[in-house]
């Protein structure tokens, strides 16, 4: 059972970056909640996507939460100038580099909300000791670096064992890749509140995008 609302964050990585502003705006015209910015930097991941500059030519399109995926390393030479840019949530990778501690500190100090995100191999005790510093809990549904991969059911229980460790807490339980109307229910019901798509949302182009988010919500809203 969970009786958190469920965000919808679209993924631009799946837009036309030849129009990213425009797709920001139809986002969150369309009902989005938040609209998730994947952060590749060709090292930790083997893509290249944006940086601070992408991230503050964007903020003006998006009148609502930007939340800014770093798949980066190193990690900590990079916060503030992202927090400039004007992230509201800045989600790092537990296995960006050897402290994690200190980044998820610069974050919230920088005025952001933090975030800390887990590959797939990564169990979900890592985040045992790093709670009280976080606003999100990032779970990887798939293997970081690229749009439009399957779901991995195996996600499932580390999703539902961090559940239990927020408890009460106001952390966000969020889960990115392969989300789709019938793999967001399954998150849901295991205890995700934030669904992060991009390929189910985006392959159908811009005007589709009101539709399938509504869709996406109901999946999610389903377990409740
Ligand atoms: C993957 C990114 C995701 C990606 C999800 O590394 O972090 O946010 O956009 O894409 P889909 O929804 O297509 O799996
Ligand atoms: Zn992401």
């Amino acid at each position: 059972m969970n009786d958190r609302p469920p965000v919808i964050a679209p993924s631009i990585l799946s837009a036309d970056f030849s129009a990213l502003g425009e797709a920001c705006r139809a986002t969150v015209d369309a009902g989005g909640d938040w609209v998730h910015v994947d952060c590749m930097d060709g090292h930790f991941v083997p893509a290249i996507t944006f940086g601070p500059a992408t991230c503050t030519s964007l903020r003006p399109h998006i009148a609502t939460v930007m939340d800014v995926h770093l798949m980066i390393a190193p990690v900590n030479p990079y916060l503030q100038d992202f927090a400039t840019a004007g992230a509201d949530f800045i989600t790092i990778h537990v296995e960006a580099g050897p402290h994690i501690h200190r980044a998820l500190q610069a974050i919230s100090e920088a005025g952001c909300k933090a975030g800390v995100a887990l590959n797939p191999g990564t169990p979900a005790q890592t985040v045992a000791h790093l709670l009280d510093l976080v606003n999100l809990v990032c779970v990887m549904t798939v293997n970081p670096g690229a749009g439009g991969q399957s779901f991995l059911h195996s996600q499932l229980e580390k999703i539902a064992v961090i559940r239990e460790m927020i408890a009460d807490r106001p952390i966000h339980l969020q889960v990115d890749g392969g989300i789709n109307e019938e793999t967001a229910v399954l998150a849901s019901q295991a205890g995700a509140d934030v669904f992060v798509a991009g390929s189910s949302l985006f392959s159908g182009g811009l005007r589709e995008l009101p539709g399938r988010i509504s869709g996406l919500r109901r999946a999610a809203t389903q377990s409740q």
